[in-house]
């Protein structure tokens, strides 16, 4: 059991690829309208990533994971293969992207509507972009885990919502998910204490309904077990000596 506190080398490096993965969702959000299949957006974004990044998308043959992204839609909770399923107005999906670039990983994703969405999908997908600004907020040298997986939960819960327990959040480096867990639950006070140089996306899964999962049979999509609507925002944070920096942040873009 180790947690890795990045050298600034690293940190250079672990910002480097933050900023790329960041990019590659910029490059795609307009290409997420209704008609296009989620296997064209990881053409797209594969391409993207190798001939323009010259960088690695790190999904790919991750544990034997076929595609280059992640694309969940509607009660897809995380980890949906591209393929052949077409947008179609009112879905929302959540694009999910690790890039690997000298040997570092920057790993973030975001919700995008398609054309309309319910009150329903905008409210779920409102909540759990707050539960992750949140969680950012309090993130400096000193602030427990515990103390992470606590707002999230408090602030889903609070507004209806529940927190997927089966993901969580991941030490990031050299390696795609490294000690410790980030929990997106908890109780204020416990867990390890945050110190400098650490490096972690929190990327909390929201449902609207029921906070049960469950594995589809490709093995790695999942599902709410009631079907009900799934949200989640992720970006990787750096912990600095007097805060944090969130690594896939461009500047002039909203957290
Ligand atoms: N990007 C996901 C995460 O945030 C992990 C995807 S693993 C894959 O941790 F194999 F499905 F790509
Ligand atoms: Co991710
Ligand atoms: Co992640």
């Amino acid at each position: 059991m180790s947690i890795y506190i990045k050298t600034p080398e690293e940190i250079a490096r672990m910002r480097v690829a933050g900023r790329l993965a960041a990019e590659v969702l910029n490059m795609i959000a307009p290409h997420i309208r209704a008609g296009i299949t989620t296997g064209e957006l990881d053409r797209i974004c594969h391409n993207y990533i190798t001939d323009v990044q010259q960088a690695i998308p790190a999904p790919l043959n991750y544990h034997g994971f076929p595609k280059s992204i992640c694309t969940s839609v509607n009660h897809v909770v995380c980890h949906g293969i591209p393929g052949d399923k077409v947008l179609k107005n009112g879905d929302i999906i959540n694009v999910d992207i690790t890039v690997i670039k000298d040997g570092y990983h920057g790993d973030t994703s975001k919700m995008f509507f398609v054309g309309e969405p319910s009150v329903l999908a905008r409210r779920v997908t409102q909540v759990s972009h707050e539960c992750l600004r949140r969680a950012i907020a309090i993130v400096k040298p000193g602030t427990r885990l515990g103390d992470i997986g606590h707002v999230i939960q408090q602030h889903a819960e609070a507004n209806g919502c529940s927190v997927v327990r089966e993901y969580c959040g991941h030490g990031i480096g050299r390696q795609f998910h490294e000690e410790p867990q980030v929990l997106h639950y908890g109780r204020p006070g416990t867990g390890l204490a945050l110190e400098a140089g650490m490096t972690f996306p929190i990327e909390p899964m929201i449902n609207a309904g029921r906070a049960e999962v469950k594995l589809m049979p490709d093995k790695w999509t999942v599902i709410t077990k009631d079907r009900s609507l799934s949200a989640q925002w992720e970006h990787t944070l750096l912990v600095t000596d007097t805060g944090h920096e969130v690594l896939t942040r461009l500047p002039g873009d909203d957290l």
